[in-house]
């Protein structure tokens, strides 16, 4: 289970670390056990799906895995599965879902562009008979109840963004001067957030700060913006924080890692150096960067269990079994110290 995770961390970091701005990388990780099996059965079977853009490094991850996971692993043939990009447009989205209704495809997974769009997805698809499960943005926790309580076929597979923004916070609190590198008794931040569509950006914002004062740590928030999961926003965000603000910041958290590979840029634009005069964390897969100590930390972001967890309700569904409302994958916490040790032993 070790060794998977090491390589799920540094196949993740490598992929992402050659695609700065979300090309497609091919991924090789393994399968895992906890699939349904692989059933010839599925040849035949339609899949539709849709993510929410091309243009988004850890969904081009995902992507890569699933695809790779329903032909290897599960025996879709690679013709029966058509993938859409949703470019950021929840009409354009809602065409491709209609389209996949009118080919007949026997199931969908997809990313939706905007979450609040799930209950009359699900009901156009329902009204199709089509199962439905949906990956990466949280549905309304009262969306997912209706389809248990309806017995509609749909279902979530994602992680709790809890988990990982608490990770985050816990980075800085294990620096040797819990983040408050100037000792003036506080913690100075700037928060660069992901799309508030993703309850991602809400959560990781707001429980990596909780871990900080549930530590008894004091913080000072000198800017909180939105970049939308983008690296060049990141950087640009960041970039102007620190013309701002200056050596007064002291921890940049970023939502995710390609904002925060953006903040890196900044930073070492600036002069300034991680983990002696600021820290920065993300969260997703830039383990490699952890391991060079040009982050601070960073979160894995499981997009190998995610996207075999989101194949294999698929299956469930197309089987007729049952599939939980709702289902998450672990955060993985990735830290100087054993993002270091992981590389060690791969070598
Ligand atoms: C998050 C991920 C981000 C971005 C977002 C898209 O889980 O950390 O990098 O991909 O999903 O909704």
């Amino acid at each position: 289970m070790k060794r998977r995770i090491m390589a799920l961390l540094l196949a993740g970091a490598m992929v992402l670390g050659m695609t700065a701005c979300g090309g497609s990388g091919g991924s090789t990780g393994g399968s895992t056990g906890g699939s349904t099996g692989s059933s010839s059965d599925m040849a035949d079977k339609k899949v539709g799906i849709s993510i929410y853009k091309f243009d988004d490094n850890f969904m081009t991850l995902y992507r890569t895995e699933l695809e790779r996971y329903l032909v290897e692993d599960l025996g879709f043939s690679a013709s029966n599965i058509t993938i859409m990009d949703g470019k950021g447009d929840q009409a354009e989205q809602t065409n491709q879902i209609q389209n996949f209704i009118a080919s007949g495809v026997d199931v969908m997974i997809l990313n939706l562009v905007q979450s609040s769009s799930a209950p009359s997805v699900t009901d156009m698809c329902n009204e199709a008979g089509i199962p439905v499960v949906y990956i990466n943005r949280e549905p309304d926790p009262a969306e997912e109840e209706r389809w248990a309580s309806e017995g509609i076929k749909a279902t979530y597979v994602g992680a709790d963004a809890r988990q990982s923004g608490t990770y985050q916070g816990e980075e800085i609190v294990e620096t040797a001067n819990k983040g408050d590198i100037n000792g003036d008794g506080k913690v100075s931040y700037i928060m660069v957030q992901g799309d508030p569509e993703n309850v991602d950006a809400q959560y990781r914002t707001e429980f990596s700060v909780k871990a900080l004062t549930d530590a008894g740590i004091e913080v000072e928030e000198l800017l909180l913006q939105r970049g939308d999961w983008d690296q060049a926003k990141g950087q640009q965000i960041v970039q102007d924080a620190l013309t701002q603000f200056g050596d007064s910041v002291e921890v940049v958290f970023c939502n995710n890692d390609a904002m925060a590979l953006g903040a890196l840029q900044a930073i070492e634009a600036a002069g300034r150096k991680v983990n002696e005069d600021i820290y920065l964390v993300g969260v997703d897969a830039l383990v490699q960067n952890v391991v060079d100590g040009r982050m601070t930390g960073t979160v894995f972001n499981d997009h190998f269990g995610q996207a075999q967890a989101a194949a294999d309700a698929a299956v469930k569904f197309l089987k007729g079994e049952a599939v939980d409302p709702v289902n998450m994958v672990d955060y993985v916490k990735v830290t100087t110290e054993n993002a270091a040790e992981i590389l060690e032993k791969v070598k």
